[in-house]
């Protein structure tokens, strides 16, 4: 092996032997840190700007440093950049290419920095670009599930607790549960965002530098909020991919929980809602189907996103101190996550404003399965009648009801005033569907009026 081939490796100087050909495959990430290399360039850029700031680059050669790193990034943009596995990594592939390009100069760019502290500060700008997406993704969603709840603001449904009808709510305060989990979905990736906003550039291998950096100068270029103040951590813990991660984790699991609601009212046993036929496939052998596959595929894709979770806590879990290759396998599943999320938020929000409901199937639904029972037993208690007994004497009502199969309406007075002698006329306002939601007028409760609020202090949420 002759020497100029190993010395084809950025760090070559100290070894005998070139890289076994699968090991280089076995080790190189550029097949997948490919994608940050806005984010590296960004980095070496103010980088570069810094150390002819402090002397270490004249003006002239970071201007040339500047302009080439341009050149790459639009080389990499157009298609011509030949990425090499040989070269390893994002990082090695792009100074790789300055040197070939502009020679001496390019040879100083690394001054003062590690691939650890330049890796950990890649994925974290990268992220925080993600973050930003994410977070106009996820409000475009709430706004379209805002528009159905404005819409079917006093629409009645059946709610469920252990998916036997409960009581009597509206579709819009359904909606806005959706709409409150999404709200905590952002405020945990706000937080996240927030906390992975620290610059690691500075840290150099783990260590630190010689070099009299000037971080913060560094920092403000690139938008970061602090610097990191602990060498060692900041070039080897990924907690902000494992945070980010979870916060994904979490939507996902609200996503599926969506899902799976619609899922199940879209189905003939339901029938509550209609899917556009844009989102929906059919079966190659049953004329009649049309799948609810995207509210299925998103439920589905929930496992993959908490499983990414697992593995990143995994692989984080007895790293000693600092920087170890093991790092390298953050990327895959937190830009597997990323991608995913980006899917499932970007179809919800295209779908979610064409959910049609079904008015008549819901009207049927919430007369069904005696959901104003609770309703009679507190009308029981407003005339003087102890929880528990009032309890006790509804249970009979739907006993008898059962026994005859009607609803709880569809009892006379004199059925009623058989049970408890307290009960008049006026029952049967308080066994309407309406009346029962109207009832719940109280700060989160499922009366209307309530849901109108909840509605319009979510919309001056939004702008
Ligand atoms: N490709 C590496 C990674 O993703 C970059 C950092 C490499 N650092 C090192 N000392 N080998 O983690």
């Amino acid at each position: 092996m002759s020497d100029k081939e190993i010395k084809n490796k950025t760090w070559g100087g100290r070894f005998t032997e070139s890289t076994d050909a699968f090991v280089e495959e076995f080790t190189a990430s550029v097949s997948f840190d490919q994608r940050m290399y806005a984010h590296d360039i960004a980095g070496s850029q103010a980088h570069a700007r810094m150390l002819a700031k402090i002397d270490i680059l004249s003006e002239q050669e970071c201007a040339s440093i500047l302009t080439a790193l341009d050149e790459i990034q639009q080389e990499i943009e157009t298609g011509q950049f030949a990425w090499r596995v040989d070269l390893e990594d994002v990082h090695m592939n792009i100074e790789a290419r300055l040197v070939e390009k502009i020679g001496e100069p390019g040879k100083k760019l690394h001054t003062g920095r590690s691939r650890n502290d330049q890796v950990a500060t890649d994925i974290r700008l990268y992220l925080r670009a993600q973050c930003d997406t994410i977070d106009a993704e996820l409000k475009r969603l709430q706004n379209a599930i805002l528009g159905i709840a404005e819409q079917e603001s006093d629409t009645l449904m059946p709610g469920f607790t252990h998916l036997q009808v409960a009581q009597v709510i509206t579709v819009g305060h359904h909606m806005m549960a959706w709409f409150e989990m999404l709200t905590r979905d952002r405020s945990r990736l706000a937080d996240c965002r927030a906390r992975l906003n620290s610059m690691p550039l500075g840290s150099a291998a783990l260590a630190g530098t010689p070099f009299p950096l000037d971080r913060q100068y560094v920092a403000e270029q690139l938008g970061f909020d602090t610097l990191s103040r602990n060498s060692l951590d900041a070039v080897s813990d990924r907690d902000f991919a494992i945070e980010f991660c979870s916060f994904a984790a979490i939507l996902l699991m609200h996503m599926s929980r969506m899902s799976e609601e619609l899922v199940l009212w879209a189905s003939q046993q339901f029938e509550f809602i209609e899917l556009p036929d844009r989102f929906c496939t059919g079966s190659s052998i049953m004329p009649q189907k049309k799948n609810p596959d995207v509210p299925e595929l998103v439920r589905g894709k929930s496992g993959r996103v908490f499983g990414h979770l697992v593995s990143l806590l995994t692989l984080m879990k007895s790293q000693v101190l600092a920087y170890n290759k093991d790092n390298q396998e953050d990327k895959e599943p937190l830009f597997d996550t990323i991608d995913t999320v980006k899917g499932c938020l970007r179809v919800y929000a295209d779908m979610v404003p064409h959910v049609q409901f079904k008015h008549q199937q819901l009207a049927l639904a919430v007369n069904k399965g005696y959901a104003t029972a609770t309703d009679l037993a507190d009308y029981l208690v407003s005339k003087g009648v102890a929880f528990r007994d009032a309890h006790e004497i509804v249970g009979r009502a739907v006993r008898i009801a059962i026994d005859q199969g009607k609803e709880l309406a569809e009892l006379d007075l004199a059925e009623y005033q058989a049970l408890s002698t307290v009960i008049g006329e006026d029952v049967y306002a308080v066994l309407s569907a309406a009346g029962s939601a109207q009832s719940k007028n109280l700060v989160g409760g499922t009366c209307p009026d309530q849901v109108q609020q909840q509605i319009s202090a979510a919309r001056a949420s939004l702008d």
